[in-house]
């Protein structure tokens, strides 16, 4: 009979300080990233407001970013090390046996199986974790430094990649977070309040509650095999200097990544009006028709076919629904605002929008020469709906 009382320790120091930078740095994200994302919900505008404003909050979000991304990298040279080096076993890659311990504690769970599986020092709850962990480190660490650099990512990749970062970003978040308060937060404090991260050894009963065939293996005595100290000297020449390398090339990626760029409102210039800095997420317009080789585009253009989309895109960040001169709907651009009709039908020089958006005006919102011609076009046919 074993000893009950008997502690089995599980985290060294080390590893325990990895959880708690972890803890620190992803709750650190979690808020400030989802409060960017449901920026027109009143709790994340009163959480934004508490740590300084959105440009605060962002700096926030990245230094995380940092901690979290450095974090990675020590967690990836100890892994290399108790691998190649110690050779220990893979204990957190699953095989077939975490799916047929999954499924036969469901079974105990709902009844139809007398026996819980006996399950290894790392059990499939775990490992599927840490496998979640893993991805989702990859695609956030790969769409978060592609937001938080769109201009590098537009020179090597396909524009449409920032978006689609964006919405990768943030819905993987979503589940990062749920997969926590769900999946973790059960096993590891519903199910039995699991202190290991923290104390650094479990109990007996929970050993054999979670870990029975670790626990079988302690207390058969089998001693660890030693490494011979010329094997180790040996690996630990070829670990080393690759292990620097390495190191040294993701800290050199990471500051690059985090200083090449510095995007969005702080370079938007400054407009002392009021004006709508912040725009919410529209849908993606659908793309335009393309136009047929015989149809001329600047003679064919309406409101519905393309204007809208210029203004929208020029000027509608400032020309929103928040009053003044809005240029979100036909009947808004039509009417003008303060200084008197923006568009007249049929004559360009009564329209103030052409005068106001002139290239090299005074305004700070511009069209180009192309653009502007398009919009005089427009106009002369009759500005159509
Ligand atoms: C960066 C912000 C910004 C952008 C972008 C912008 N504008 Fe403006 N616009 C303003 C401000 C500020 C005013 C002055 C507000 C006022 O006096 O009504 C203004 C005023 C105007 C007016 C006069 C409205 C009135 O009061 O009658 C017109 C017309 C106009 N803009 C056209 C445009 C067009 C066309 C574009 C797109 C090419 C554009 N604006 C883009 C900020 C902007």
């Amino acid at each position: 009979m074993s000893d009950q009382t008997k502690k089995y320790e599980r985290f060294n120091i080390a590893r325990r300080l990895e959880h708690i930078l972890l803890i620190l740095s992803f709750s650190t994200l979690a808020v400030t990233g989802l409060v960017q994302m449901y920026a027109l919900n009143s709790i994340s505008i009163s959480i934004i407001s508490l740590l300084g404003g959105i440009e605060l909050t962002r700096i926030i979000h990245r230094t995380a970013a940092v901690i979290f991304f450095l974090e990675g990298i020590y967690h990836f040279i100890l892994m290399a090390y108790l691998l190649y080096v110690k050779r220990k076993d893979a204990s957190m890659m699953p095989g077939l046996k975490d799916v047929i311990d999954g499924l036969q504690s469901f079974l105990h769970n709902i009844g139809l199986r007398k026996e819980a599986p006996k399950m290894p020092r790392y059990n499939y709850t775990e490992k599927l974790e840490y496998l979640a962990m893993i991805w989702g480190y990859v695609l956030m660490g790969l769409t978060g430094f592609m937001l938080w650099n769109p201009i590098l990512t537009t020179r090597l990749l396909p524009g449409e990649i920032v978006p689609a970062a964006k919405v990768a970003h943030g819905l993987e978040a979503v589940l990062a977070v749920l997969a926590i308060l769900l999946w973790h937060f059960y096993h590891v404090h519903i199910k039995q309040w699991n202190w290991s991260m923290f104390k650094g050894h479990l109990t007996h009963h929970e050993m054999v509650e979670e870990h029975a065939i670790e626990l079988e293996k302690i207390e058969a005595g089998i001693p660890e095999p030693e490494i011979e100290p010329k094997v180790y000297k040996k690996r630990m020449q070829i670990f080393t200097p690759i292990s620097i390398v390495f190191s040294v090339l993701m800290v050199a990626g990471l500051l690059f990544l985090a200083n090449y760029e510095e995007t969005a409102i702080t370079t938007v210039p400054r407009v002392y009006a009021d004006v709508d800095v912040f725009v919410p997420r529209t849908p993606t317009p659908f793309p335009t028709q393309a136009p047929t080789p015989t149809q001329d585009l600047l003679t064919a253009s309406t409101w519905d076919n393309g204007m809208d989309f210029l203004f929208e895109q020029k000027c509608g960040l400032c020309h929103g629904e928040s009053g003044g001169f809005s240029i979100k709907t036909y009947s808004g651009a039509i009417s003008g605002g303060n200084s008197g009709l923006a568009i007249v039908p049929g004559r360009p020089e009564d329209s103030l929008i052409l005068s106001q958006g002139a290239p090299g005006s005074d305004h700070p919102g511009q069209f180009t020469e192309e653009e502007l011609e398009r919009v005089r076009i427009w106009i002369i046919n009759g500005a159509r709906k």
